[in-house]
């Protein structure tokens, strides 16, 4: 099993704008919901490591939310379905190893206080919880000053107000009491502007060492965001999982060495991140996409490179993922590469990505049998663009890959 060298604050740090992207209009939520936490939490002096905690918590907080028609209801004060997503969210972080410590965070962060401080569960997880749900709460009422001519100082007293009227019913007084603290100057709500919050956050960044850590381990972080990109829309079910999976047969099946095995499976698990910028209805329609839906969905291959670049480590991922829309005669995008710029696990994954797809439904067609799959991937490596070599190797293999596209083995 290969090991891999990772910044383990840069890549959750780098891999959440993606979830940040859900918002489309309010992006960089995530991230200013951690700097709130966090602005609180040391003022209270808690220790590094209950900040740090704290911080990851804050920064994923909203990883159940894959759609972006949950995310404009989650920007009201109050929704009647807001827990939703901490379910989804807590079950996510459970799963993950190295992050299962942070799920109870997740799962009570829209529990009002009266009810969570009955609650049997450690005080830190209590405390970290209803911190998020406070400074999130701020996050959204933030939203209606920060568009258009308003200004972020012109809401600070009815926002520092709204915060108060809900002590010791929605949110711990002490938290409150801090928070008003800390609220108290105008820097702090400018700070919550889009450069400064990336500048705040990096540094955060930049206080984690690179360590060296199992490629279980990674993968089980990556999953994370590759169920919150599958989980937009029920047609892509496992899509991504569907992808890695036939990509690392493939991969096998022309004897490429292990840790590019693994590698292609991860990039295959990532392929789409991007798509999380994409509105539901777009994803969801059942009719052809008009011209501006057709670039809007197009731009999301772009987008995964933009998110997985930052991460070091990611190098070969990203240019793999960012691949999977070229084809060999230079028809496909958002650079237009050939056969020749296109490395072997960026054209198994352009053919694993249109197989897996081909094998599920879409609101336009319903799902094809491998036979039908393999007449179609033929003709797109005839016309020239899927590449021959793969899609020969598809053929011999047909039964077996079909099993990996849809996960039905291990
Ligand atoms: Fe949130
Ligand atoms: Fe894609
Ligand atoms: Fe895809």
């Amino acid at each position: 099993m290969s090991k891999f060298n990772i910044n383990l604050h840069e890549a959750i740090y780098s891999l959440s704008d993606a979830l940040d992207l859900v918002g489309v209009d309010h992006i960089h939520h995530g991230k200013r919901v951690a700097f709130m936490a966090a602005e609180c939490a040391k003022a209270l002096n808690w220790p590094d490591q209950q900040i740090d905690d704290l911080f990851q918590a804050a920064i994923l907080h909203d990883c159940g939310v894959s759609t972006t028609s949950v995310h404009a209801k989650l920007v009201q004060f109050e929704w009647e379905r807001e827990k939703e997503h901490c379910k989804l969210g807590a079950n996510i972080l459970q799963a993950t190893p190295v992050l299962s410590h942070l799920s109870d965070i997740i799962l009570y962060h829209h529990t009002h206080w009266s009810d969570l401080k009955t609650f049997d569960i450690p005080e830190d997880i209590k405390l970290k919880a209803n911190c998020i749900y406070m400074v999130d709460r701020v996050d959204v009422s933030v939203l209606g000053f920060v568009s258009g001519e308003s200004n972020i100082l012109l809401g600070k007293e009815e926002i520092r107000e709204k915060i108060a009227d809900k002590k010791n019913d929605w949110f711990n007084p002490e938290l409150v009491d801090i928070f008003m603290q800390v609220s108290n100057s105008d820097a702090f709500w400018l700070s919550l502007e889009g450069e400064h919050i990336s500048g705040y956050v990096s540094t955060w960044v930049a206080h984690d060492l690179t360590q060296e850590i199992d490629f279980n381990d990674l993968k089980s972080i990556v999953q994370i965001f590759s169920y919150i990109v599958d989980a937009k829309s029920i047609y892509t079910s496992e899509h991504s999982e569907g992808v890695a999976c036939l990509s690392r047969y493939l991969a096998e099946r022309f004897n490429l060495p292990e840790e590019n095995c693994d590698l292609i499976e991860l990039a295959g698990l990532l392929h789409d991140i991007g798509k999380l910028r994409v509105p539901d209805e777009i994803i969801e329609k059942p009719s052809k996409l008009t011209d501006i839906e057709y670039q809007t969905m197009k731009r999301h291959s772009f987008d995964t490179y933009n998110i997985l670049k930052q991460v070091k480590g990611f190098e070969q991922i990203s240019q793999w993922a960012a691949d999977h829309h070229e084809r060999v005669d230079a028809t496909g995008y958002p650079n237009h590469k050939g056969k020749k710029d296109l490395s072997i696990e960026a054209r198994i994954i352009a053919v694993a990505d249109v197989f897996q797809a081909l094998a599920q439904s879409r609101p336009y067609r319903k799902d094809l049998p491998p036979a039908e799959i393999l007449s179609i991937l033929k003709e797109q490596a005839h016309t020239g663009h899927l590449d021959k070599g793969i899609v020969k190797m598809v053929e011999t293999y047909l039964v077996e890959c079909w099993e990996k596209a849809m996960l039905q083995t291990n």
